[in-house]
């Protein structure tokens, strides 16, 4: 409603957003990636713009513009969007970490294209940093807010992230269901606090982003008072 962002309730409010996948190269023709296509980071950064917020989006590869007033910079790779987050997040008093981070990358990327020369080939894998983790490591840690896509036990997962990377809020969706989350215009998202758990039930993610955006902030004004 227009109400909603009449206010401009976060007009004093620094975001940093992370959206979409991440690239991560195997030689100069070809990559590892995911199914994000960053319509939920970009529409959290929407709403948080039309609340008045300044807005900061790190984003992987997608095909959508970004909303008008934010700063967008752009990344390909987790170790790219680690250091551009960790040089963008000390001024903000939000981070939302929406982006589907590879959770690997390749050991050795290779200068030329590989060939085809066998019947079998192996690529081996590092673990990416943990972008969302490092934020909340910080000595003066932002209000810090994760996403989880699990496709079971989806309560017991994101309480486990919750806790274990230190996060304020964590915003879990079930991907295992058709029609929302990954790829889709529609999503449905628990959001986890240690304490207790909001709905918000299935619908647009322009939609849904507001109501997250309203409910980050309720539990940031909680926090911070
Ligand atoms: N995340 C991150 N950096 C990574 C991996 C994940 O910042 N290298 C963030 C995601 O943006 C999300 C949260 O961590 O906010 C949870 O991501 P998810 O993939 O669900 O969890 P992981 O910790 O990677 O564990 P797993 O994939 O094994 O479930
Ligand atoms: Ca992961």
């Amino acid at each position: 409603t227009s109400d909603f962002f009449a206010e401009k309730y976060l007009h004093n409010q620094h975001w940093v957003i992370t959206a979409g996948p991440t690239r991560e190269a195997i030689d100069p023709v070809r990559y590892i990636s995911n199914h994000s296509s960053g319509k939920m980071g970009y529409a959290i950064a929407h709403a948080a713009l039309r609340a008045g917020a300044q807005v900061t989006l790190v984003s992987g590869p997608v095909n959508i513009a970004a909303p008008v007033g934010c700063r967008l910079i752009q990344v390909t790779s987790a170790e790219q969007m680690h250091q551009q987050v960790l040089a963008n997040v000390k001024q903000a008093t939000t981070f939302v970490a929406c982006a589907a981070v590879a959770d690997y990358r390749v050991a050795n990327i290779a200068d030329e294209k590989i060939k085809k020369d066998n019947e079998q080939m192996q690529i081996s894998l590092i673990k990416n940093p943990d972008i969302v983790a490092d934020v909340a490591k910080l000595a003066n840690k932002p209000f810090t807010v994760g996403f989880a896509a699990e496709t079971q036990n989806v309560e017991h997962y994101a309480r486990g992230k919750l806790m274990r990377k230190n996060l304020d809020l964590i915003a879990a969706n079930d991907v295992a269901i058709a029609g929302q989350g990954f790829n889709s215009d529609d999503n449905a998202l628990t959001l986890y606090s240690t304490i207790d758990k909001i709905d918000i039930p299935l619908a647009n993610k322009q939609i849904v982003a507001k109501q997250l955006v309203s409910l980050i902030n309720q539990y940031y004004l909680a926090k911070n008072n």
